[in-house]
């Protein structure tokens, strides 16, 4: 069994859809930033996605610091301290394996470990965690899939990401289980090429009143 002393700071009842946000271009980082919070999501969720990503988490560290800033998309134990050397306040992760769980513990920072069947889901609660991404959420079940745990498990709760959107965020957010939910639908990538970040403003507004 593992066992761990995850951090304990919520971080699912701050905002109801936190941002996926993938950066392409470090000189987009700050304006995204910047619309989100402007639209009333003040946290973002940056993932390690793209050569950039680093960067782009020192610059709104440095220059947006109303935001809370995530990592996401932890796939190797050397990213969660990278991440929080770069100036990240909270790691997510799309799964859970012990060396990830080790290592974005001991980057001190409070994490999001991904899961996605009841047996890690249970891991993960053996582990101190009850607080969880649920990914691929809609190709894992959706939903429903969440509804059917909550009864069984009704310590764990989550933040299912993967296929949402304001189409089907409103089935999710309406579950005991569900603090938030997580999308990259605030920050198309044409919206973000183009620069249009009134747009972005505009999608994160809408997205913070669900
Ligand atoms: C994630 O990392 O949480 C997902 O890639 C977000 O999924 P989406 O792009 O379908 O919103």
């Amino acid at each position: 069994m593992i066992q761990e002393k995850p951090m304990t700071q919520s971080l699912l009842n701050r905002v109801p859809v936190i941002p996926v946000v993938v950066v392409d271009d470090v000189d987009h980082a700050i304006p995204i930033a910047r619309a989100l919070v402007a639209g009333g999501l003040p946290v973002i969720e940056l993932t390690l996605r793209t050569p950039v990503a680093l960067t782009a988490i020192e610059r709104i560290a440095s220059e947006v610091p109303e935001i809370f800033l995530g990592a996401g998309t932890i796939v190797e134990p050397s990213q969660a301290k990278q991440a929080a050397s770069a100036g990240a306040q909270f790691l997510v992760s799309p799964g859970s394996t012990p060396t990830l769980l080790r290592a974005m513990t001991d980057s001190g920072l409070p994490h999001l470990p991904g899961v996605a069947t009841v047996s890690e889901i249970l891991t993960a609660l053996e582990a101190g965690y009850t607080e969880l991404k649920f990914f691929p959420a809609e190709a894992a079940g959706g939903a429903n899939y969440l509804k059917s745990v909550s009864s069984p498990i009704p310590a764990a709760r989550f933040c299912p990401t993967g296929g949402i959107s304001t189409t089907n965020a409103h089935q999710y957010l309406a579950l005991p289980n569900v603090g938030c939910v997580g999308g990259s639908w605030l920050t198309p990538s044409d919206v973000v090429a183009s620069g249009n970040w009134a747009r972005i403003t505009e999608l994160a507004a809408a997205a913070a009143t669900l």
